[in-house]
């Protein structure tokens, strides 16, 4: 039993303090510090309201304010006390504003609880890494299209099953990533626009009888509005849910570009020279550059979505409003952002600085009979012959030129023909990577025509 007076800011009623284990379970201290800046911005909105409305004076909300900001340039400078007894870090900013202002102190706490605090808080927090992310995707954004840029019309081998399929432009296949960030970037865009609802004011769960505004906090802190139903307003985490759902969606989008680099930069594919700045070397094996911050990147998705789904875990099956399960949302959260905002730099850094083989992609775009999908379309177009028997025919072709140990464009016009007599010498005009590429101008297609036009309507996007 711990043998410490009762809790200053709740105590009344309790005759001892709680026991040593209670105190570390319940206190939150320890990380909600975090949220420092918000709570003392939010406090000093409330304080300003409740002067504007005539709940407590002018003056004693100058003191409040002011004796804010001092607490503020505390924590800022590293000597701020911390204190576990005093549970969160919104008691630890009352408990020393009382301190420094004195009895106005007390005043601060008038129409609002920790339950609205906590929930303004924390959204004011999420607001913040929903806006970094925004900014982390487009600076990623805009490096893909960079490297687009230089390679529009470089020729590689496009992929289904890790087999080679059909060639591409690796353009093309970085524009593939612009795109799924342009989701990405759109989802967090939906989720601020959705979340930017005030909930101060809720107070405990009811709302208040003091005249308070709601409206004037709500501006103050940059909401669109107040959060219109007190209940939903201390009980709703879906802001927190989305920016991890949203981060999930697009680390898991960032951990198929990490695979790609690890493969790509393999001796064995050798696509991509990831730059020395993103590479490290082993200890014993000399000839070794290792892409770790690739791979790191490829497993980060784990504890982010791992957050998603404690998050939801906490969340599920909760009765209204307020319950101290919630307290456990943050932590969940602040590490899954730290760790999204990381990659996405990472990811930047590393797409910026990749150098890209273009003789490299060029030869393993012409192996793997990567043609062989525009030697049947040429038969049905030359020949007039069914799709079914074209992909037959060149099927066979396939076949003899793996028996020669050759690639299709090897084989000779006799070959062909020992396979179908009517095809012509015309049919060597498809089976280059280039003019494979080049043909693919529909909407949307590989061709680096259409590689252009894609990047320059993101370009104008981002601008
Ligand atoms: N530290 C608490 C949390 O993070 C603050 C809210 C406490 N509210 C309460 N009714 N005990 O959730």
């Amino acid at each position: 039993m711990s043998d410490k007076s009762s809790n200053q800011m709740w105590g009344g009623r309790f005759a001892a303090g709680p026991d040593a284990i209670m105190e570390a379970i319940n206190a939150s201290i320890g990380y909600d510090q975090r949220m420092a800046k918000q709570d003392i911005e939010g406090s000093r909105a409330h304080a300003a309201m409740l002067a504007a409305t005539g709940i407590i004076t002018d003056n004693d909300a100058e003191v409040i304010r002011e004796g804010l900001l001092t607490v503020l340039s505390e924590i800022d400078s590293g000597t701020f006390q911390f204190s576990t007894a005093l549970e969160d870090i919104h008691m630890n900013v009352e408990a020393r504003l009382k301190e420094i202002v004195g009895e106005p102190a007390g005043r601060l706490h008038t129409a609002r609880s920790r339950n609205d605090q906590v929930a303004t808080d924390f959204k004011l927090w999420v607001r913040d890494q929903i806006d970094a992310s925004i900014e982390g995707i487009e600076a990623l954004m805009k490096a893909l299209i960079g490297q687009a840029e230089v390679g529009y019309d470089w020729v590689m081998p496009g992929f289904t099953h890790l087999q080679t399929a059909q060639p591409v432009t690796w353009g093309h296949h970085m524009m593939a990533y612009v795109e799924m960030l342009g989701r990405d970037l759109s989802r967090f865009k939906d989720a601020r626009a959705r979340m930017n609802e005030s909930p101060l004011g809720a107070a405990a769960l009811a709302g208040t009888s003091f005249p308070i505004d709601r409206h004037m906090t709500a501006a103050a802190l940059g909401f669109d509005r107040p959060a219109a139903n007190s209940l939903d307003a201390v009980a709703d985490r879906d802001f927190a849910l989305e920016f991890l759902s949203n981060a999930s969606i697009c680390a898991m989008h960032l951990s198929r570009f990490a695979e790609e680099l690890v493969i790509w930069s393999s001796a064995q594919f050798r696509f991509v020279t990831m730059s020395d700045k993103w590479s490290t070397g082993s200890s014993i094996m000399p000839q070794k550059r290792n892409p770790d911050a690739a791979e790191l990147l490829r497993a980060k998705l784990g504890r982010i979505f791992g957050a998603n789904v404690a998050l939801m875990t906490v969340m599920k099956g909760l009765p209204l409003t307020y319950s101290k399960d919630m307290q456990e949302d943050k932590e969940q959260v602040f590490d899954a952002a730290d760790n999204f905002l990381l990659s996405l730099a990472a990811m930047t850094g590393m797409v910026s600085d990749m150098t890209g083989h273009k003789d490299s992609l060029a030869a393993a775009a012409g192996s793997g009979f990567s043609t062989a999908t525009d030697l049947a379309d040429w038969c049905v177009r030359a020949l007039n012959m069914p799709f079914r028997d074209a992909h037959h025919v060149t099927g066979s072709l396939v076949a003899l030129a793996e028996e020669k140990g050759c690639d299709l464009p090897d084989l000779t016009l006799e070959d062909m023909k020992s396979v179908n007599d009517q095809i012509t010498e015309e049919v060597f005009g498809v089976l280059g990577v280039d003019n494979s590429v080049a043909s693919r101008m529909s909407y949307g297609g590989t061709a680096p025509a259409q590689v252009l036009v894609q990047i320059k309507r993101w370009k104008k996007e981002l601008e």
